[in-house]
């Protein structure tokens, strides 16, 4: 029996894709992050970065809480603001999925929602449009005089992996994957991972995946800023956990191959996740079959399929 919701968050299940793999030489082991009360992997970053603030005395009782969201750290920090207690404000771009914003505020939150660009595409949030939501953010945290969790600096977000995602991965296989591959956003995932990962054993290999178009983290041209891969991608290059001796590779992968591997994770897996994981699972798919022919590699489920049932992402 746990006191609360925010005591469920982490220890998620690691599945085989053994259906998605067969033919192929070596193993996909996903780690089923949508498990996680919110549905996604942001909660473990919630809790964390909620958390150390209390312990440093920067979040008191009473005070508002407020984050620039794509949906999931929102969902995930107004899970473990309703147990604890804290008003919280989430602001987020117009462009993600109206079920974010619909479970965010049945979970209590008041949300926030920022236009796009003029001529950018809903269920496509790019970089402009995520600057726009930075300036509503600090205008806002300002006007209450709250804590903003920031998961692009706060370093809970990077420790939330390293001190629990990774190890967790690590201990549920023995400490048996040659690689990781990640989706990267703010790539606190990607960072904590594999810090856990090669203080383990620094042979395991960890690459970066970007959408093809908007991979400037591996320094090629952005010729499609706007993608659907929501989570990340959003073209920006100084991403301050990203630390680049542990990138091994970067793997591109296009929108159509995420959506149709995501589908092909439901059909054939039984594992209902969104674009990201989609991404995540095609990039550890040409691993396999190129460089990492025989390896074991390990991947995250980021978030739920249902969170997308508004997009063209299920048929
Ligand atoms: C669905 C999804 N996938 C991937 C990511 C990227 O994770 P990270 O910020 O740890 O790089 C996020 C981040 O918000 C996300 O919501």
């Amino acid at each position: 029996m746990l006191p609360s919701a925010v005591e469920a968050i982490g220890h998620t299940p690691l599945v085989e894709l053994s259906r998605l793999t067969r033919g192929l030489p070596g193993r996909i082991v996903a780690k089923l992050e949508y498990l996680n009360p919110g549905l996604s992997k942001k909660d473990r970053i919630a809790r964390q970065m909620i958390e150390e603030a209390e312990a440093c005395g920067a979040l008191s009782q009473g005070r508002t809480v407020v984050e620039l969201t794509s949906g999931n750290t929102g969902t995930g920090l107004a899970i473990v603001c309703a147990v604890k207690g804290y008003p919280f404000v989430a602001v987020m771009s117009k462009g993600n999925s109206v079920e974010r914003s619909r479970m965010m505020r049945a979970l209590g939150a008041e949300v926030v929602l920022v236009d796009q660009l003029p001529g950018s595409i809903p269920g496509q949030v790019s970089g402009g449009d995520l600057e726009r939501v930075e300036q509503e953010t600090r205008r806002i945290v300002l006007e209450r005089g709250a804590f903003r969790a920031d998961q692009f600096a706060l370093a809970g977000n990077f420790r939330a992996h390293c001190e629990h995602t990774g190890p967790e991965i690590l201990a549920q296989t023995g400490g048996h994957i040659d690689a990781f591959c990640d989706f990267a956003g703010t790539a606190g995932s990607f960072a904590g991972c594999a810090a856990a990962f090669k203080a383990h054993n620094p042979a395991i290999r960890c690459f970066v995946t970007e959408p093809a178009g908007a991979a400037v983290l591996s320094g090629e041209p952005v010729t499609r800023p706007n993608h659907k891969i929501q989570g990340g991608g959003y073209v920006m290059s100084d991403l301050r956990f990203l630390n680049r001796q542990q990138v091994d590779g970067y793997v591109q992968v296009t929108e159509e191959e995420a959506i149709m591997t995501a589908r092909e994770l439901a059909r054939k897996e039984g594992l209902f996740a969104g674009f990201s994981s989609g991404a995540n699972v095609a990039a550890a798919l040409r691993l396999l079959r190129d460089e990492l022919r025989g390896n074991t590699i390990a991947v995250l489920l980021c978030d739920s399929g249902l969170k997308y049932l508004s997009t063209d992402l299920w048929e």
